[in-house]
């Protein structure tokens, strides 16, 4: 679907998951949230049945970025549901490249918005979503399990 990073250096290929990914895409679920991992039936339903586009970005073969967009039907506003970088190639500009095939892709799809949570205390994913674009809209009390609160983000597209 897509080749090559910021710096050429890398041969990243952006393209969507299929059912046969499944083990690499809960392998790094685990390798990038410790705690909340997607039960596997959850991640097969994602995969399969439900309203979703799941992207995954793979060097020499290896799966070592996902990202989970949810769609509704005739709703053209789409959810970005999870973003993961494995530790080793974080840096290199590898999300960002996984959000402007999404963009890309939901914009030739008719898409007006894009919105996503991320949680209060991840600078990381912070920076990245505003260097994106993305905007605050509103904060959500107590979002996660484990009580933290989270940021509403939204970006036209
Ligand atoms: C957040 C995450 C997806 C970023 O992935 P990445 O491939 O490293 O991001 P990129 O290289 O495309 O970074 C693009 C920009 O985001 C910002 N950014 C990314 N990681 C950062 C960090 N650790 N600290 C500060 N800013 C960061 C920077 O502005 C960066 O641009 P720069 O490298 O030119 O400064 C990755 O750290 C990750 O998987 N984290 C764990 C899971 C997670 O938190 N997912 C998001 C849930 S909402």
């Amino acid at each position: 679907m897509r080749e090559g990073t910021r710096d050429g250096s890398l041969k990243q290929r952006i393209r969507l998951a299929t059912k046969e990914d499944i083990d690499a895409l809960l392998n790094l679920e685990k390798i990038c949230f410790k705690e909340e991992t997607f039960p596997r039936r959850q991640l097969q339903y994602l995969l399969l049945k439900a309203r979703s586009m799941v992207l995954v970005t793979e060097i020499d073969g290896n799966i070592i970025g996902s990202m989970i967009i949810l769609l509704r039907k005739n709703i053209l506003n789409a959810r970005i549901y999870s973003l993961n970088v494995h530790p080793e190639h974080r840096r290199k500009g590898i999300a960002g490249s996984l959000m402007d095939t999404a963009f890309d892709i939901l914009e030739e799809k008719g898409y007006k918005k894009i919105t996503l949570e991320v949680g209060i205390n991840n600078q990381a994913a912070q920076n990245l979503y505003k260097s994106k674009g993305f905007i605050v809209d509103k904060k959500l009390s107590d979002y996660y399990t484990n009580g933290d609160d989270a940021l509403h983000l939204t970006r036209k597209l």
